[in-house]
């Protein structure tokens, strides 16, 4: 760790080692790190605990109770959860608690088996994925688990860069797919363009099999009722441009309902979604159809449905991403000079850059200040950010009083290493 009492430099450093200093006295723990809702986004959902009673073991005539029910999951959570994918019933599968593991299972069955339209499992051909950067760390880390190489796009204002993902996916038959989040991605809360959409669901692969893994997590999180970014459909798109198998769809409950305790679901074709019910039913007689049933019973109920709850989630943690835009703007400015930062309309997170190479030394400085940030890098694979730069700041778990002082120490700690970074230059 870098010596903080090292000898008094420009009168820009001295200023901003002081306002550090100050912080660090005032022994904070305040945790910026964590893409969880608060408690009081679960409490909206307690309603999910208690919705059925014992007498209620049956929906769609199936009895929860028991195994048959089918393995693309109850027709009621099919059909609840294609309006949010803007897809029919027949096109989404619903599963367990995680979209992650859905994830995990949809990439394991096309390295064994190869996807529809494979000649062969992509496991014997040493499969490449695209991804996004500043991306999700469990994304590079699913990939790479599985035995993926990564290759990474820049994520744009507008979603992926399409022109290298057009470069890259051209020329090599080994690069199988791209896995990034079209909808408020995380971190930076960019959304695809529908022109990069239509761009991606056409493309000219040298893969006959290359496939759109879309993990539309925050699809439905919109911060507010006007301003929200419209979201693509790529089951659509893909089917309109001549390959209809081309897209996975990828969302769950996690940020709606429980995390972790919600439902994953995915949609595709209709003869993608059999062939991913070949699989799963080799290896499960079905999902948990009582989670299921739950949560059709308590979202159908909810006032307004899952709109309204969302709404209502957008009331708690628009305020926190309002906190920390504020707060930098009112003390790093708005040039540059320290920090630029996303404003998203949706999503869980906001992705700052600072203008030196100074990531690691800003978290390493907020951790000793008191706050908690995701480790500088874990926006990128193998956790190498390779300039220094990007930190993914996480508002939506921390009462807006703890964002806003939170954020002001993150403030001083950029100053600070930005005036070392200068200082130590000059
Ligand atoms: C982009 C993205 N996908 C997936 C997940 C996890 O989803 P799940 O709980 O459905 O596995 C997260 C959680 O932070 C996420 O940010």
């Amino acid at each position: 760790m870098t010596n903080l009492t090292s000898p008094p430099g420009s009168p820009a450093l001295d200023a901003a080692r002081q306002a550090y200093e100050a912080f660090r006295a005032r022994n904070l723990n305040l945790n910026m790190q964590r893409g969880q809702p608060a408690d009081a986004d679960f409490d909206l959902s307690n309603g999910l605990i208690t919705v059925l009673d014992e007498t209620e073991f049956k929906m769609d005539g199936t009895d929860l109770r028991n195994y048959p029910g089918g393995i693309a999951g109850l027709p009621s959570a099919r059909a609840l959860f294609a309006q949010v994918l803007d897809v029919k019933a027949e096109n989404v599968l619903v599963w367990n608690n995680s979209s992650l593991e859905l994830q995990g299972l949809v990439l394991t069955f096309a390295l064994l088996h190869g996807v529809r339209g494979s000649t062969a499992p992509w496991v014997g051909q040493q499969p490449k994925i695209i991804v996004t950067t500043p991306g999700y760390d469990r994304h590079f880390l699913l990939l790479q688990t599985l035995g993926f190489s990564l290759l990474t796009v820049d994520m744009q204002p507008d979603g992926p860069d399409v022109d290298a993902i057009e470069r890259l996916a051209g020329a090599d038959p080994s690069v199988k797919g791209v896995l990034f989040v079209p909808t408020y991605s995380n971190p930076g809360g960019e959304s695809i363009s529908a022109e990069k959409a239509r761009r991606l669901a056409g493309l000219q692969a040298a893969a006959p099999d290359f496939t759109i893994f879309a993990d539309d997590a925050y699809r439905i999180h919109h911060l507010s009722d006007t301003e929200r970014d419209e979201a693509v459909n790529f089951v659509a798109l893909s089917r309109d441009a001549g390959y209809p198998d081309r897209a996975f769809v990828f969302a769950s409950t996690s940020k709606v309902t429980f995390a972790g305790a919600g439902l994953g679901f995915v949609a595709s074709s209709e003869d993608h979604i059999a062939w991913i019910s070949k699989y799963l039913n080799a290896q499960s007689i079905g999902p948990n159809k009582f989670e299921q049933a739950r949560h059709v019973k308590f979202l159908q109920a909810y006032p307004d449905g899952l709109e309204g709850l969302m709404r209502n989630h957008a009331q708690l943690i628009a305020p926190k991403f309002q906190a920390v835009d504020e707060v930098l703007r009112a003390e790093l400015g708005e040039s540059g000079e320290y920090a630029t930062w996303t404003s998203p309309k949706g999503g869980y997170f906001i992705s700052l850059d600072t203008a030196e190479p100074v990531a690691a030394r800003v978290v390493e400085l907020a951790a000793r200040a008191g706050v908690s940030l995701t480790p500088a890098g874990a926006t990128y694979p193998a956790g190498q950010d390779p300039q220094n730069r990007n930190i993914r700041l996480a508002p939506t778990r921390p009462p807006v009083d703890e964002v806003r002082a939170a954020m002001q120490v993150v403030a001083a700690c950029i100053r600070l290493a930005t005036e070392e970074a200068r200082g130590a230059r000059a």
